[in-house]
């Protein structure tokens, strides 16, 4: 077994009183019952994978009296929550309440960012409120929990899910997640606004092989153990109430069925109390797996591996009594199923109120409240990255003369709500176009010319949204026209909202249908043409990112989009996120990411081009489009005094970084200084670079800050071939800067 021992802390889940009441509890269950609470059913609300037998309540709602039902997801509302909750408490024998599940991503009503936007705030006070108004408002709607946040490393845009996640980087993905699951769970899980967050997916699915979800992932544990778990290890230590597994295999192993994993890393070495639920019926895909024979076979091996709730399988609530009575499983491993779903459920309260998220009133007075939609807005324009400033185009005066507002994407108010939408309102979000119109005086005329139409087919969740065949160009002339006739134009490109999000795979990753093709046109008739980006993974488009004078990169920014992009264009707001992940210069770099480990052959592009044997595209460069960490702002900061405490380290001391950064500019504004390593000889092959720490600054205009870091034996730790996480004596280099390109070096020693 090459799993090693971890570093263990004091459970945040697990209180005395709480398991005498657990104890108490069990006791009286008949096996039956345990196993009823292992097994979770969706309703009929937007079914979220494919389900596994026709939508019957009325035969729910037996099952449900007869304590075979733990928890539901897709239940939602105070209305159905409350009257399932009821046959639960006064119907089943020992009155166990349920829990009611739900993927609010980024949202419930109140559309924040979706999550890599949010993620390139960098900004864990701006991302936590973002949780909070999520927890609010599904928790006044019935929710308990949320299968939420996504911590999956992902390297690969062609991946839909890319939006659902943080991006590339561990520390980044680890310290986003720690952030939004204490917003989630708050200090007390049985508050009235507070819901239990999920740690998902457990674990390796951000790497399905060639981004096709569902696919199978090739990861070895160099880059599982250093870049793929830590966002879990430290969920787990924040007191993370559930963790949710993968779709995936590792090592040919199932996660439902991966003992190694779920028992002995999960629960054992990182001391986890919560529960695992197990992801869309992937017990009953251990057998398409070839994994398993048959369901039971599949329930047998998800129970022992320590899945401990069973979504939408079946497996368990048909086959699971029956193994336990043949002892083909130890009850004992029910039990700690049993108590672990138990010591949730305990702590969000539903014991001592089953009804306490289902205040009809308070639904009503939460939901899109003026507080939740400012929020949005400030998330929405602390989300933005500026890529691309020529000549400080941007940003722009409110009092132009005429503004074009080109781009099927300009006036849509549905794509900025983004996939996995919750309960959002359709077309509800603030459009470009309201937004510019809301904030240019009155004095500027705005015009809208749609252009190009993205995508035919009907939007409506899961349904197939047709990309490809849209080539009209009917639109080209108006566009073009009223492109010619304005001072400045306006340009919304990139993808609708449904393109990306679960089994939104694409191989195509560039500006689709006429986008491109109609933006070359405007820009031989108008050079002021500002991009707007909104898109929910990064779009490969050399052509545009070389040639267009400024580039905003919106993502795909909740209700308040529209307005939170104009916050950012007429600068009301001076930009300040930076990338979460690399944008490539074209398909074939993916997957591109500036973590990647050294190589043999490293150099950059020889300056003789005969020389061909060193690692570079002999069609492309190497480098991505902008890099992990970039972002402009209007101000510019100039990073200057670097200095280490000493040359030398001790393994149990520690060294003090410091840097000093100036705000050169005329204007106040924000920079995300960022901090990596290299490790420069070490036992097992390390990253080119790691990022180690980051701080967001703010500067008035002329203002200088020195920013420390302090350097540890954990920043300097990895997991080597012995699977021990510590740090090996020798050189390392600091790099310090505004992104993960642009950096000061200095360099110390390990001793
Ligand atoms: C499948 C997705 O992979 C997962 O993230 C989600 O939470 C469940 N479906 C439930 O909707």
């Amino acid at each position: 077994m090459f799993w090693r021992k971890l570093v263990t802390k004091k459970s945040l889940l697990v209180k005395p009183e709480i398991e005498q009441k657990i104890d108490a509890l069990l006791s009286q269950m008949t096996i039956g019952e345990k196993v009823g609470q292992m097994n979770q059913y969706s309703g009929v609300y937007d079914a979220t994978g494919p389900m596994a037998d026709a939508y019957d309540p009325e035969e729910k709602f037996r099952k449900i009296a007869a304590g075979k039902i733990g928890s539901m997801l897709n239940v939602i509302g105070t209305k159905d929550t409350r009257e399932a909750q009821r046959v639960a408490v006064e119907e089943s024998r020992l009155a166990i309440p349920l829990i009611f599940g739900y993927d609010v991503i980024h949202g419930y009503k109140t559309m924040l960012p979706i999550p890599i936007a949010d993620a390139s705030s960098w900004d864990m006070d701006i991302i936590s409120k973002g949780s909070r108004v999520a927890a609010t408002e599904s928790a006044a709607a019935g929710i308990h929990w949320t299968f939420a946040p996504m911590m999956d490393v992902t390297r690969d845009a062609r991946w839909g899910r890319i939006m659902e996640g943080s991006g590339e980087d561990p520390f980044l993905a680890s310290k986003i997640a720690v952030a939004r699951i204490k917003a989630l769970q708050g200090d007390d899980l049985s508050g009235i606004d507070t819901i239990a967050a999920t740690a998902k997916h457990f674990t390796g699915y951000g790497f399905v092989i060639a981004g096709l979800d569902y696919n199978t992932v090739e990861i070895n544990r160099n880059t599982l153990y250093n870049m793929v778990l830590p966002p879990f290890k430290a969920s787990v230590d924040a007191g993370v109430a559930t963790v949710m597994n993968s779709f995936n295999d590792i090592d040919g192993v199932p996660v439902t069925g991966n003992k190694a994993l779920q028992r002995d890393v999960l629960k054992h070495d990182w001391s986890f109390d919560g529960f695992i639920i197990s992801d869309w019926n992937t017990v009953g895909e251990m057998v398409v797996h070839g994994y398993a024979e048959d369901l039971k076979d599949a329930a047998k091996k998800a129970a022992i591996a320590g899945t401990d709730m069973d979504m939408q399988s079946r497996g368990y609530e048909i086959y699971l009594e029956e193994l336990v009575k043949s002892g083909k499983v130890d009850e004992k491993l029910i039990d700690e199923s049993v108590r672990r779903i138990l010591r949730v459920k305990f702590l969000l309260g539903v014991f001592d109120d089953p009804y306490r998220y289902c205040d009809p009133e308070r639904e009503k007075k939460v939901m899109l409240s003026d507080e939740h939609r400012a929020i949005a807005r400030e998330s929405a324009k602390h989300s933005i990255v500026l890529l691309k400033n020529e000549d400080n185009i941007l940003p722009l005066s409110k009092k132009l003369k005429s503004i074009a507002v080109i781009g099927g994407l300009g006036d849509d108010k549905d794509t900025p709500l983004g996939s996995w939408r919750g309960k959002a309102i359709k077309d509800s979000a603030v459009s470009l176009l309201e937004g510019i119109q809301n904030a240019v005086d009155e004095s500027t005329s705005v015009k809208f010319a749609k252009g190009y139409t993205l995508a035919s087919g009907d939007r409506e969740f899961i349904k197939e949204l047709n990309f490809d065949d849209v080539n009209d160009t009917s639109g080209f002339e108006e566009a073009i026209n009223l492109a010619k006739t304005s001072e400045t134009v306006i340009m919304a490109v990139g993808e609708e909202c449904f393109q990306s999000g679960e089994s939104r795979s694409q191989t195509n990753i560039g500006l689709k249908g006429t986008q491109l093709e109609l933006l070359k046109e405007i820009k031989k008739v108008n050079d002021n043409v500002v991009i707007v980006l909104m898109n929910g993974r990064p779009i490969a488009e050399a052509w545009m990112y070389e040639n267009m004078p400024a580039i905003i990169e919106a993502w795909h920014l909740g209700s308040e989009a529209g307005h939170g992009i104009t916050d950012v264009i007429f600068g009301d707001y001076n930009p300040s996120g930076k990338l979460p992940m690399s944008i490539p210069r074209n398909i074939g770099q993916v997957p591109v990411y500036y973590n990647h480990n050294r190589t043999g052959r490293p150099v950059e592009f020889p300056s003789d081009p005969e020389v061909v044997f060193w690692t570079h595209y002999s069609d492309s460069e190497r480098t991505p489009q902008y890099p992990f960490g970039y972002g402009l702002s209007y101000s510019t900061f100039e990073y200057s005094d670097f200095s280490i405490s000493s040359s030398k380290m001790k393994i149990d001391d520690q060294l003090e970084v410091q840097v000093k950064v100036t705000n050169t500019s005329s204007i106040a504004g924000e920079e995300v200084v960022q901090m990596y390593i290299n490790d420069k000889h070490s036992s097992t092959i390390r990253p080119v670079k790691e990022l180690k720490g980051f701080e967001k600054i703010a500067l008035k205009a002329g203002e200088s800050k020195t920013v420390t870091f302090m350097i540890t034996e954990e920043t300097l730790s990895f997991y080597g071939s012995d699977l021990e996480f510590k740090a090996e004596p020798g050189e390392f280099e600091i790099m310090i800067g505004g992104n993960s390109v642009d950096l000061l070096i200095e360099e110390f020693e390990l001793i």
